[in-house]
């Protein structure tokens, strides 16, 4: 096997490796624009903590942040198709590496 190739293999690894962690630092940006209006603390300034105060009960907490139970696919899922009042955010919203990000931003690090 050539070296080139051998580098080229490693490149190619690498990119994937990081294409799979998440910029949390830069998820927290996305957070902060597009769902903290919603998800703050603060039940009742902002429709989404106090909807999910009201279903868990003390369970979970209401605030996403703070959630230990969050992965990037639940996060995923929920971005893309909305529940409720809470939208649908599109592509051109919310890119695929945005929400790679903000999934790794609101999942407990592992
Ligand atoms: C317009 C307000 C609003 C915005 C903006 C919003 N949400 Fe929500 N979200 C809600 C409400 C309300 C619920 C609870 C819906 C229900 O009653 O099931 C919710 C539920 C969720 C849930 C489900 C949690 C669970 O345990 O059921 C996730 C995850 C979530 N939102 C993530 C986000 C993220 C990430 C963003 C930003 C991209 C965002 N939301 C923006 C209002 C909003």
């Amino acid at each position: 096997m050539s070296r080139s190739f051998l580098f080229l293999v490693l490149a190619l690894v690498s990119c994937e490796l990081f294409a799979q962690v998440g910029d949390r630092a830069h998820g927290k940006e996305v957070y902060e624009h597009w769902c903290s209006s919603c998800h703050a603390p603060g039940a009742r300034k902002h429709p989404g903590t106090s909807a999910l105060e009201f279903i868990y009960k003390g369970e979970k907490s209401g605030v996403l942040e703070e959630r230990l139970d969050l992965t990037p696919e639940l996060v995923a899922l929920f971005v893309r198709n909305g529940v409720k009042i809470m939208p649908p955010f599109r592509k051109t919203e919310i890119s695929d590496k945005d929400l790679l990000d903000l999934g790794a931003y609101l999942s407990p690090q592992r």
